[in-house]
């Protein structure tokens, strides 16, 4: 193994012409800047949800229709990214939205396909930061390294309520991935209309024609469970009430 995933030209992105006589471009290069801009954003799956699988708890233990639904997307992931095609995970606290999201993810990331990942309270606090440090310039940078990777995952979309100015930013991201036709995914526990208060009916409904609703119903799963840890072979406890 040579360690390099493009091996003509050794991850530099240039080639000699057969006769020597000039460099070119390789046939890898748009990919290898591509995936260098977007190293820069956040594209790593958190450690709880690494190794997810469709063949193990928690996911094998979800509901049948929806676990399908995730299955169909990454089967056809190449054609939904081509589309701009996303998902967008509604349901209760602990019903698993975010772990069906990073398994697309995760499965985009194994496809070589430039993918970042943020909590929707992150990728605000990042579009303030870049304004805070050192101005426009980065700013720029950072919408438009969010408007041109493959998939973009959003998570606990209205989960904070936030200022205007902000959520102007988020419309330009995803009115911009809108318009070129590139995937988003996202998990909300809020309902249309109240998330549409939270973060704007403009973004709302541009996020409604991109995705495929995959909604998730039942209890928290974080939630303890009540176990009797009583020992079945000790005789009752006495009844130490005062005659
Ligand atoms: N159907 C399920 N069966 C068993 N465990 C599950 C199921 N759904 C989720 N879990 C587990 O519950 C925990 C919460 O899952 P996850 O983070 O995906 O929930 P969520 O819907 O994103 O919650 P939140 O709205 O709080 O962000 C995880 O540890 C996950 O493995
Ligand atoms: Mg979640």
């Amino acid at each position: 193994m040579s360690g390099f995933a493009c091996k003509d030209c050794e991850d530099s992105g240039w080639v000699d012409t057969p006769d020597g006589s000039a460099v070119v471009a390789c046939h890898c290069r748009a990919q290898l800047v591509a995936g260098r801009r977007s190293r820069s954003l956040s594209g790593v799956i958190p450690r709880r949800y690494q190794g997810t699988s469709f063949d193990r708890p928690p996911v094998s233990s979800m509901p049948a229709a929806q676990v399908e639904l995730v299955r169909t997307y990454v089967r056809d992931l190449d054609k939904r990214l081509e589309e701009g095609r996303g998902l967008w995970f509604f349901g209760g606290v602990g019903t698993g939205k975010t772990t069906l999201a990073m398994l697309v993810s995760q499965a985009a990331i194994e496809a070589r396909r430039s993918v970042a990942i943020y909590s929707l309270p992150r990728l605000l606090a990042e579009i303030r930061g870049t304004f805070e440090d050192d101005g426009e310039g980065s700013y720029v940078d950072l919408l438009d390294r969010l408007a041109e990777i493959d998939l973009l995952q959003i998570d606990d979309l209205g989960a904070e309520k936030t200022s205007a100015w902000v959520l102007e930013q988020l419309y330009s991201i995803i009115n911009s991935r809108y318009e070129e036709q590139r995937s988003v995914i996202v998990t909300t526990n809020l309902e249309r209309d109240a998330l549409s208060e939270q973060i704007g009916e403009r973004t709302v409904s541009r996020l409604e024609e991109m995705c495929e609703l995959c909604p998730l119903f039942g209890t928290d799963q974080r939630r303890f469970e009540a176990v009797d840890m009583r020992d079945k072979d000790q005789p009752p406890a006495p009844d130490l009430r005062l005659a």
